[in-house]
């Protein structure tokens, strides 16, 4: 290729690009006609978000709803002790980080794009590629997740015993268990409270 004839070739790629990104920039995105799709037939395609996402398996009750409001912000279950579920997914500015990809356990910067955790229990599954059936399934990850809060079961229940009023709400929350406060029913608790958001 002759250096004349590939300057021109840079030239009109470079003036292509231009051209598309300036008429984004001034023309903006195709818009969707407003008309399109009227509330009715939206509520038709999505119907109403019921007040409990419930889960038979795992009632939605009070006491099971004050625990899990409590472990989704106790940072004591991060190997830290300073990372709780709260922090990349901020409930006040829609359940998400605002990063591109999340940072963890020391301020690893992970791969992924924290998603919302607001409403996710009615999600079909859970995480970007599905990895998770449901939120119960799902919440245990994070807390062992080397790159996440890189904590593990067995610190996890060390931690949770030795703070009082743990075992106390566990029995409250899982009162037919023989062992209430058990790593399973951590991941059970903390669903309870975004799951049941308004
Ligand atoms: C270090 C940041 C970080 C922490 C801490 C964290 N998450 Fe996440 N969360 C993420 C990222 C990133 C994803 C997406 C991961 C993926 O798709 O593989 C995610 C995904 C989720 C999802 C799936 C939502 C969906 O639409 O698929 C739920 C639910 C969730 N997290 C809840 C929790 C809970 C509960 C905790 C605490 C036990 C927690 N997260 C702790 C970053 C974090």
């Amino acid at each position: 290729m002759t250096r004349n004839l590939r300057t021109w070739l840079l030239g009109t790629a470079a003036i292509v690009v231009a051209g598309v990104v300036v008429g984004r920039l001034f023309l903006g995105a195709p818009e969707v006609a407003a008309s399109a799709i009227t509330p009715a037939e939206a509520k038709g395609y999505f119907g109403l978000l019921p007040a409990v996402a419930d889960n038979p398996q795992n009632p939605v009750t009070p006491a099971k709803v004050e625990l899990g409001k409590a472990l989704f912000f106790e940072p004591r279950l991060s190997k830290s002790g300073f990372i709780a579920c709260a922090s990349c997914h901020h409930l006040a500015s829609g359940g998400g980080d605002g990063l591109a990809t999340s940072i963890g356990h020391r301020w690893q910067v992970g791969g992924r794009n924290a998603p919302t955790v607001l409403n996710a229990a009615l999600h079909v599954a859970q995480f970007w590629d599905g990895g998770a059936a449901d939120v119960e399934e799902q919440a245990g990850k994070p807390i062992s997740n080397p790159g996440g809060m890189a904590s593990s079961e067995t610190l996890v229940l060390k931690r949770l015993r030795s703070i009082p009023a743990y075992p106390e709400q566990f029995r409250a929350a899982f009162p037919d268990d023989a062992e209430p406060l058990s790593y399973a029913n951590v991941a059970r608790a903390i669903p309870s409270p975004p799951s049941s958001a308004p």
